[in-house]
């Protein structure tokens, strides 16, 4: 599993490949928004320009799935390492730093001792469940659904 090691808050978190990093960060309690994004954030959609992290470290090239043409567009004028959390899948294990717009005093002191302790490299897939799947959906396909029937029902009331 990708571990994502957030600096600032000084936690490694795992997640599945292919989360969303916002996902990820709300889920375990990461605030990635400053005052603005708490006050109203876009809910993850890439518009409100809020969730910004700085990739600072990978376990491999391509960590973080490639940058969307949303965040192309939005952060022309950012330093190349930032994206949107909301719109970054992890895919191996990476280093961030959550709002990199808010100071961090000893900020390289902090990234240069999470980039010293190494990081799983994390699989490229989902984990392959051991139990078979048994669920099928059982339909007969000549038999009107429920829905249907209760529609015909009105019609022909309709009619009456
Ligand atoms: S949550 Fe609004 S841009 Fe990411």
């Amino acid at each position: 599993m990708p571990v994502i090691r957030f600096v600032r808050e000084g936690r490694d978190v795992e997640c599945y490949p292919g989360e969303n990093l916002r996902e990820v960060a709300l889920r375990e309690g990461v605030e990635l928004y400053g005052l603005k994004g708490k006050l109203g954030n876009c809910g993850g959609c890439g518009q409100c320009i809020t969730c910004f992290v700085d990739v600072v470290g990978e376990s491999s090239p391509g960590s973080l799935s490639g940058r969307t043409a949303v965040e192309e567009q939005k952060l022309r004028r950012r330093p190349d390492g930032w994206r949107l959390a909301c719109q970054a899948l992890v895919q191996h294990s990476v280093l961030v730093l959550t709002r990199p717009q808010v100071g961090l005093g000893d900020a390289e002191q902090k990234i240069a001792a999470a980039r010293a302790e190494a990081l799983p490299a994390g699989p490229t897939a989902w984990p392959v469940s051991e139990q078979p799947a048994e669920q099928e959906l059982e339909t007969d396909p000549d038999s009107p659904a429920a829905g249907d029937t209760g529609r015909q029902s009105a019609t022909s009331g309709e009619e009456a």
